[in-house]
């Protein structure tokens, strides 16, 4: 009896998380790639009294939420920042159970990927992570690579400033070889040196924990994305705080320097 009403509670919530997904596909455009800074895990655990890996641990569960909502809405790309060049400099013990749940993820949840046909990718100086977890990301990333419904790049041991140095650096030696002549590079060419190379730029940057900062992500990606900072820490984000984000993405207007007869003129046409 009392699985039965759980059973239809679970079906109700399912129905009605339906209908909120269709409202939102039918009101505006779903953004094709939405951009994540998870943040307030320390936060959240410090408000109870833990300890701050322990808000690291809650906060996959959002992960899993978010992902699952993500890939229902048809968002294509989901990158999350999972860990910034910076946060190499945390204390000893929160870097090594970070790099233990990344492992311990991976391995948990790469079937669960697969059966939702989802792609794995990861930007960053995964070179510089250890062993571990270059073998746990390499071998869900090999087993994904097929998938197509939505790709879920995380973003470790990255920062926008590396990514960007690192660019300049493989053009400067293409210069040199005789691949690249300098008159070349332009945006393009700039894009297709990034780890991101083939990904279309973030529609959507949502930060969490209220914090009015970049903080080193995406830094050549996001020159016209639309900012979304809200609250809520991360392990209490959840598929609503996503759908608000979303609804007030939808209420914007993008017009990428030009005004705002132009644009309408655009959409008009049916060309924007
Ligand atoms: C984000 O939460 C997770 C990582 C940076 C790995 P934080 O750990 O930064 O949490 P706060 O910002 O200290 O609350
Ligand atoms: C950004 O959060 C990095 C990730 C969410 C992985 P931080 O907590 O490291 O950023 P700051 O230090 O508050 O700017
Ligand atoms: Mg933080």
């Amino acid at each position: 009896m009392g699985d039965a009403v759980s059973s239809s509670k679970t079906e109700v919530k399912g129905y009605r998380d339906r209908k909120i997904q269709e409202e939102l596909k039918s009101r505006g455009e779903i953004p094709k790639h939405i951009a994540i800074i998870m943040d307030g895990n320390g936060r959240w655990a410090k408000k109870r009294g833990l300890p701050r890996v322990a808000g690291h641990r809650e906060g996959i569960k959002s992960v899993r939420d978010v992902v699952e909502a993500c890939a229902q809405l048809g968002v294509k790309y989901l990158t999350l920042f999972a860990f910034s060049t910076e946060n190499w400099k945390r204390p000893k013990y929160e870097v090594d159970t970070l790099m233990k749940l990344l492992i311990k993820v991976l391995r948990t949840e790469v079937d669960k990927l697969q059966k939702n046909d989802i792609k794995l990718m990861a930007i960053g100086d995964i070179e510089s992570l250890p062993v571990e977890v270059q073998r746990e990301l390499k071998e869900a990333i090999e087993k994904t690579r097929n998938n197509k419904r939505m790709v879920l790049n995380l973003a470790i041991s990255y920062s926008g400033r590396w990514e960007i140095i690192e660019a300049v650096k493989s053009i400067a030696r293409d210069v040199k070889n005789g691949k690249v002549k300098v008159d070349e590079i332009d945006d393009k060419l700039f894009s297709n040196y990034l780890k991101t190379a083939g990904m279309p730029e973030p529609d959507l940057l949502i930060r969490t924990s209220g914090e009015y900062r970049i903080s080193n992500f995406l830094l050549w990606q996001i020159a016209y994305t639309e900012l979304y900072i809200c609250d809520c820490l991360w392990p209490d984000f959840r598929r609503k705080h996503l759908y608000e984000a979303i609804k007030d993405y939808q209420r914007r207007e993008r017009r990428f320097g030009m005004t705002s007869e132009q644009i309408k003129k655009k959409s008009f046409n049916g060309n924007a």
